[in-house]
């Protein structure tokens, strides 16, 4: 259907401008793995994970498809979709995703699905759209690697919660700082065989000082906010329970920009970042996640949908005669060796779930 338009077109050259806009037609295609679809899914997996607020950072593991079309007046919008793959750090851990590991397979891996529009005008890459989910690893998959490994429990398991909080409370005790509170626990096991339950979860620190508490109640965050993330552990052996907690306390993140509209050495360097944000912030803290989240728990979906969707496809028809169609057939080029397009979906980076 897509070519008879696309031939439609052709004759009718100019006569495209009157197509209507939906139809969308003259995109450039591009190889999954040119540098060029690299550089703009950097850009989408960097806006990705200073978007998200729960779970765990994410990174690319392969390009699924790229088109890239002219955009009015100027300027190419890069429509992608993008797999990627839970990393072991948390959302609010300031480490680079470069530095992070992919979760492997035998610790139940997660995988993400995205839609991604990005604007590439002057050089620059900015995200237009996102939309993203994610679930984790079929269990039969786990099995396949690991027959023994414990899958992903739900997150409200009461023996999960029931860790948790055990975990926190000994934190809590041995610090001398601020009391924190739980902000969400983020995956959690159940190893019935050593009647032993692992967790991990983010914290925050509380304008409390921890030894002091009376009601926690009471206590209240702290609007520099600082998080925190914690892996804990809970052995019930002999009818007693034995709890140990790491946890790393990362520095503390300046208050939020639209507080300081004037502001200019604060500013994130993330001016792409755009106002999304506010959006995905809003049920951080305290509040239970949006009802369709709640149907699968045993992880925190990445499903998130930002902004500002520009309308691409109307500028498609204005620019059809950009020479961006590369499948015109360039009849100065003797046979010159057509392009191996080796076309979609690129190299796995990782593995493939
Ligand atoms: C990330 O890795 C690079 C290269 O290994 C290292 O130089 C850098 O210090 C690391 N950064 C963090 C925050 O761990
Ligand atoms: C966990 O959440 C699910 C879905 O909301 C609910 O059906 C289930 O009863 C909850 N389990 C516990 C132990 O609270
Ligand atoms: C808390 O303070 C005590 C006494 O000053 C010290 O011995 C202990 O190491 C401190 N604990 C932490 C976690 O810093």
């Amino acid at each position: 259907m897509k070519s008879l338009i696309l031939v439609f077109c052709l004759a009718q050259l100019w006569g495209c401008h009157a197509v209507p806009p939906n139809l969308g037609l003259s995109y450039r295609e591009l190889n999954c793995d040119d540098p060029e679809s690299e550089q703009a899914a950097m850009v989408a997996m960097d806006y990705l994970n200073k978007n998200l607020l729960r779970g765990y950072k994410h990174t690319l593991n392969q390009i699924d498809k790229v088109k890239v079309w002219p955009r009015r007046p100027m300027g190419e919008v890069f429509e992608m979709e993008l797999d990627t793959l839970e990393t072991t750090c948390h959302a609010l851990d300031p480490t680079p995703v470069a530095n992070c590991s992919v979760r492997p397979l035998v610790e139940h891996a997660v995988e993400g699905d995205c839609d991604f529009r990005v604007l590439k005008q002057g050089g620059q890459f900015t995200v237009l759209f996102a939309k993203c989910d994610s679930s984790p690893d079929s269990a039969e998959d786990v099995r396949k690697v690991c027959p023994d490994c414990p899958l992903l429990a739900p997150l409200n398991d009461t023996k999960v919660v029931h860790t948790v909080e055990a975990a926190l409370n000994a934190f809590n005790t041995q610090t001398n700082g601020s009391y924190f509170q739980l902000v969400e626990v983020s995956r959690a096991k159940l190893v019935p065989f050593t009647h032993t339950t692992y967790v991990e979860f983010a914290m925050a620190a509380t304008d409390c000082v921890a030894q002091e508490v009376t009601d926690p109640a009471k206590c209240n965050l702290l609007a520099e906010k600082q998080y925190g993330f914690c892996k804990g552990a809970l052995t019930e052996k002999d009818g007693k329970e034995e709890v140990s907690v790491t946890c790393t306390v990362f520095p503390t993140q300046p208050v939020l920009l639209q507080l300081q509209p004037d502001n200019s050495p604060v500013a994130s360097p993330s001016t792409d970042n755009l106002p999304a944000a506010p959006m995905v912030l809003g049920p951080l803290l305290g509040a239970a996640p949006p009802l369709p989240l709640l149907a699968n728990r045993a992880h925190h979906d990445l499903r998130l949908t930002l902004m500002d969707a520009v309308s691409v496809e109307s500028a498609s028809g204005e620019s059809f005669h950009a020479g961006k169609a590369p499948n015109v057939v360039q009849p100065s080029m003797p046979a010159a060796v057509s392009p191996v397009v080796h076309p979609c979906p690129g190299r796995i980076r990782h593995f493939k779930i």
